[in-house]
């Protein structure tokens, strides 16, 4: 490869939002033994992106400073390290970077373990493969690993509730959920409900109304599985509207469903909290790449911006209303 500097942005320190973002000039990095090197193509920002540069998951991350951020990519395998006997250069793939790695996906290359990079054919372009990773996967395991739904529609009918069903994680989540046995209620605003139906949603609640707003399913129905992907919502929200063993799978638990969901497990509540963290798995994600190859799950990209025109994307995704994944190409 005759390039050896590549351009990246990166961030010094806590704080400062997108325009604590620099524009650097830095050397590639190498692929160590299990990992490739990619030339990138796409990369989707995460709420745990600007989380981190904010500070809320100090002192544990960022692993480093400086930081170039996102873990969501796509882009072409460049070089591969000893250890790495399944990939070649050339090949097209979607990968999830370590969140404790030498770089993120704000950059012209960046380096992925080989265990959490998968093939991505012709069918799904870089921007549709990007956005997968942590949302796609988010939704994958709060509704098969946490919820036990089955994704080939073989289990029992499961009423359930998707909240913010308009974000990154709230859309994968719907469509997953749709490929089950399931009734599914979702809440977002008034301008993304027609967009929501069409993705399959059952009913729609408009979260600003007063019966969205109470997440009153409006056919009556009780909810077996809420994924929660909005934040803010008491257990005195949920509780009135669950079945009987209803569960809430809380994607963002902080201190009040950590309570909720140990007092639950000394009480032998039957309605439970469960907080979710995201374990990834690369045949989860390729199972997610096959299913957008197969047309059974969509990406829906709220915008496209410029890796020179990063901070837009940034300040999109901390204001909170993206429709969909915010997409950043070099
Ligand atoms: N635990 C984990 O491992 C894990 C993994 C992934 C994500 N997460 C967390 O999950 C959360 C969701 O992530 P995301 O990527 O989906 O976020 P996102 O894409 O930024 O979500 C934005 C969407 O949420 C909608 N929304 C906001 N508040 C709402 C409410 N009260 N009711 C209904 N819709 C609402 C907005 O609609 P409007 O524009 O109409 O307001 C917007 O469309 C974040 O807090 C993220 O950090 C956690």
């Amino acid at each position: 490869m005759a390039e050896t500097t590549m351009k990246a942005i990166q961030y010094l320190a806590y704080g400062g939002g997108p325009p604590a973002l620099n524009h650097v000039e830095i050397s590639i990095p190498t692929p160590t033994k299990h990992e490739v090197l990619l030339k990138l193509e796409a990369a989707s920002i995460n709420p745990v992106d600007w989380k981190m540069q904010k500070g809320e998951l100090r002192p544990f991350l960022p692993f480093h400073f400086p930081n170039i951020p996102l873990t969501d990519v796509a882009g072409e395998v460049v070089e591969t390290g000893a250890g790495v006997k399944n990939f070649k250069a050339g090949d097209k793939v979607v990968a999830m970077l370590s969140i404790f790695g030498r770089g993120g996906g704000l950059a012209e290359y960046a380096v992925a373990n080989k265990n959490l990079t998968v093939f991505r054919p012709p069918e799904v372009s870089a921007a549709e493969g990007a956005g997968l990773p942590i949302a796609g996967l988010t939704a994958h395991q709060a509704l098969t690993y946490s919820a036990g739904i089955k994704l080939d529609a073989s289990g029992p009918l499961a009423n359930i509730l998707i909240t913010a069903a308009s974000g990154g994680v709230g859309l994968y989540a719907l469509q997953l959920a749709k490929l089950g046995n399931t009734h599914v209620t979702a809440t977002c605003g008034a301008r993304n409900m027609d967009l929501v139906k069409t993705l399959g949603a059952d009913e729609v609640l408009d979260y600003k109304t007063a019966d969205g707003a109470a997440l009153k399913s409006p056919s009556g129905l009780k909810y077996d599985v809420v994924i929660h992907c909005a934040a803010g919502i008491p257990w005195s929200t949920f509780e009135p509207q669950l079945s009987s063993k209803g569960k809430v799978i809380d994607v963002t638990p902080g201190p009040a469903t950590m309570w909720r969901f140990f007092r639950g497990k000394i009480t032998f509540s039957r309605k439970q909290i469960v907080p979710l963290l995201l374990i990834p798995k690369g045949k989860n994600l390729a199972y997610l790449v096959k299913l957008v190859k197969e047309g059974k799950l969509k990406t829906v990209v709220d915008s496209r911006h410029p890796l020179n025109k990063a901070e837009d994307a940034w300040a999109k995704s901390i204001d909170g209303h993206a429709t969909g994944k915010i997409i950043v190409e070099p």
